[in-house]
């Protein structure tokens, strides 16, 4: 089956699938499988003190794949200075962005706040910009400030929570009521019924972070993977750490690694989800060659 959406066909990938950015873990041979597997892979800059360091990674990148990938720019919760020796200054920032442009990277995605500084540089490049928010509120506004997709992460995944932070549910059905711009769907998902949810609620991709975690490419070390892969997501103190609404939530993995139990490739972990999103399409009676959300 082919898969069109806003998303695969702006993002030239073969599946809606988004990888999520992962502070210490989002690099080049993590990200390329991801790419390699049909969908954009991402690589985190800040994983890279050294700027020269992110150069290298790119150009591995491009070694290991041929297909598009994109940058993330992870901004922290408060405002960033102008210069200064931190990593986390505007002038940082853009040092950043600068090095990906010159490597032609075209597609960038930016999560946090106040990142619209990021989406004027690289569209000047003449590239892509892409911001990820926890609210329907921060989506809007990054429509308005020029993004060109938001990806909104509901309270069921893992990372930055907000005191008004909605599910994945209420957030996709509403950004797809008002927004103009393509939706990325995050938190949660971890199987095809998700994945084709998400779809369903008005997506036109899913953003996969913690169903990643338990893949063998993934760079965690296997002890904590296998303590990932066997943790009860019913359990009281897990679900009190994965619904609290505090932005300094550290990255623990969401409920959707309660749809894995076992490492497996990566590239198996997205055949077996398009694959069964396939048969449950056809189960429903949809015949298509297509799958095509471009319509409505
Ligand atoms: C280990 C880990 C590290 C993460 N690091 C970042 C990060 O640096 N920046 C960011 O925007 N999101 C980060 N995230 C969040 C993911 O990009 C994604 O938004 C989230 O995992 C989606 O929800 P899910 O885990 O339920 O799929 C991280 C997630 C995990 C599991």
């Amino acid at each position: 089956m082919k898969w069109k959406t806003k998303i695969t066909q702006i993002l030239g990938i073969k599946y809606p699938l988004v990888m999520g950015a992962f502070g210490g873990w989002g690099k080049a041979e993590f990200a390329s499988s991801f790419s390699n597997s049909g969908g954009l892979g991402i690589i985190a800059a800040l994983n890279f003190p050294d700027p020269e360091n992110f150069k290298k990674d790119l150009q591995k990148m491009r070694k290991l794949t041929d297909k598009p990938f994109g940058i993330n720019l992870s901004l922290p919760h408060r405002s960033l200075k102008e210069n200064g020796e931190d990593i986390r200054t505007r002038k940082r920032y853009l040092d950043y962005v600068e090095i990906a442009i010159n490597e032609n990277c075209s597609i960038f995605t930016t999560s946090g706040y106040k990142a619209s500084f990021i989406g004027t540089r690289v569209h000047e490049a003449g590239g892509l910009w892409f911001h990820k928010c926890v609210l329907v509120k921060h989506a809007i506004t990054a429509e308005k400030q020029g993004a060109d997709g938001i990806t909104i992460v509901g309270l069921e995944g893992t990372g930055f929570k907000n005191p008004l932070t909605n599910t994945t549910l209420v957030n996709i059905t509403m950004a797809k009521k008002l927004l103009k711009v393509p939706i990325i769907a995050a938190g949660g998902i971890g199987d095809s019924r998700g994945f084709l949810g998400a779809l369903a609620l008005g997506a036109d991709a899913v953003c996969l972070g913690t169903a990643l975690m338990g893949t063998k490419e993934c760079p965690v070390p296997e002890r904590i993977k296998e303590k990932w892969l066997n943790l009860d997501i019913f359990d009281e103190q897990f679900h009190k750490k994965i619904y609290n609404y505090n932005v300094k939530n550290f990255m623990a993995p969401s409920t959707a690694i309660g749809h894995h139990k076992e490492i497996i490739p990566l590239k198996t972990l997205i055949e077996e989800m398009i694959k069964n999103a396939e048969n449950i399409l056809q189960s429903w009676g949809y015949n298509n060659n297509e799958f095509n959300t471009l319509r409505f």
